[in-house]
């Protein structure tokens, strides 16, 4: 459950050439969270996937409209600002009512089904899906809808064909929804982001692509977050009970959590636009950057006994949701979800327990953001 263990020795030197697997190219590989942070906060690194030495697993096109994660300035900051106040905590809290209903909710079908789950199909998947829809204002009959497609886009098994067709369908949707929006607002993000758009400078095909990436960058994360803190809690049973014992433990214990779970691991890329010194070296114009936020997690410089999982944990400035200019939009609304998950999953169910070996449980190590693909567990 940790991160592979060459990223210590990688943090004793600075920044360092590394070969990619998949297309055999050399990107440099940054360790150490000091130097994690200079990348990310330095604009003259790209997040534009088409731009030359990115590492990018494909042929890739520009960004289509409205993916301010994948763009550089000025248009990331335009499509940013457009919904940057509807994730400000005073704006949230509005959620938090919905999202501890959406939780006593699946753990109720959840204890009525029987004494065994798959906590990732039953707590993991539909959680995020449901926040979601709630924050962007899906009407409750669509909903199914929307779990059946984040489900098959999450699921690498899926065949690739099959998966474009549903990112298309869930497009369509957005668009779809969008323009009813625009005729029949509601008290919520999508109705008032759409209220605002020539205001603001963007346009429908803008706003529906702004969707599909809260849509997209709100699931698969947070859903492999749920289903490998749940299971780093089961694993260290008196930290746990603390825990529970103690729910003002929940906020800093939902930070070390994310610190020693990163499921973003090695995911921040970056194309240096022109030589920039990073750690000592420098990394030249049109050279690739691979960030790995689970080894600045563990950084010791930063860190003590970084290995060590210390639900009390203070002044925690771990790097799971980035830093800089794209640092997580939605880092608010993910701990909100996570705090009220896991305060009330183990008061309202004091058994839970792994009902497979440790060994047993399918780990994410084939795919992008890590996990577990399933969470078997009994109480
Ligand atoms: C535990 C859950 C989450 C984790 C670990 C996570 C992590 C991250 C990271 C590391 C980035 C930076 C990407 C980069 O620098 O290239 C990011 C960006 C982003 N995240 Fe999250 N995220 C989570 C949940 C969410 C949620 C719930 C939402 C929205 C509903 C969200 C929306 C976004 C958006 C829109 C961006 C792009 C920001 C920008 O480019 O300015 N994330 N996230």
């Amino acid at each position: 459950m940790d991160p592979a263990p060459d990223y210590h020795r990688l943090r004793e030197q600075p920044i360092t050439k590394a070969t990619l697997d998949f297309d055999g190219n050399e990107v440099w590989l940054v360790t150490r969270h000091a130097d994690a942070c200079a990348v990310l906060a330095d604009p003259r690194f790209s997040s534009d996937f088409s731009r030359e030495g990115f590492p990018a697993r494909m042929t890739v096109r520009p960004p289509g409209p409205g993916t301010f994660i994948r763009m550089d300035p000025p248009d990331h900051g335009r499509l940013r600002r457009t919904i940057v106040g509807e994730f400000r905590l005073k704006r949230l809290e509005r959620l938090r009512p919905a999202i501890q209903g959406i939780v006593d909710g699946l753990i109720d079908e959840m204890l009525a089904a029987g004494t065994s789950a798959d906590l990732v199909r039953v707590l993991a998947l539909p959680l995020p899906t449901l926040v979601i829809c709630e924050l962007l204002g899906v009407p409750y009959q669509d909903r199914e809808f929307f779990q059946r497609c984040t489900q098959v886009i999450g699921d690498q098994q899926a065949p690739p064909a099959r998966r474009e067709v549903v990112r298309n369908e869930l497009r369509g949707y957005l668009d779809r929804l969008v323009t009813s929006k625009r005729q029949e607002p509601a008290d919520d993000l999508l109705s008032r982001a759409a209220a605002r758009m020539a205001e603001d400078g963007i346009d429908h095909d803008e706003l529906v692509g702004i969707a599909t990436l809260l849509m997209i960058a709100g699931f698969e994360t947070i859903a492999n977050q749920i289903g490998i803190g749940t299971l780093t809690l089961l694993q260290h049973p008196e930290q746990l009970a603390a825990l529970r014992a103690d729910p003002d433990l929940v906020p800093a214990a939902v930070e070390e959590l994310l610190r020693h779970q990163t499921v973003i691991d090695y995911g921040l890329r970056r194309a240096a636009l022109e030589d920039v010194e990073v750690g000592g070296r420098t990394i030249k114009a049109g050279e690739g950057v691979v960030v790995v936020l689970s080894s600045a997690n563990r950084d010791e410089s930063v860190f003590s006994d970084p290995d060590r999982l210390d639900l009390t944990r203070a002044g925690n400035e771990h790097l799971a949701f980035g830093f800089g200019l794209h640092q997580c939009l939605g880092q608010l609304l993910a701990r909100l979800q996570l705090q009220v998950l896991w305060s009330t999953l183990f008061t309202r169910v004091p058994t839970l327990r792994l009902a497979v070996p440790l060994t047993e449980v399918p780990f994410r190590t084939d795919m992008f953001v890590h996990g577990v693909h399933a969470l078997p567990a009994t109480w």
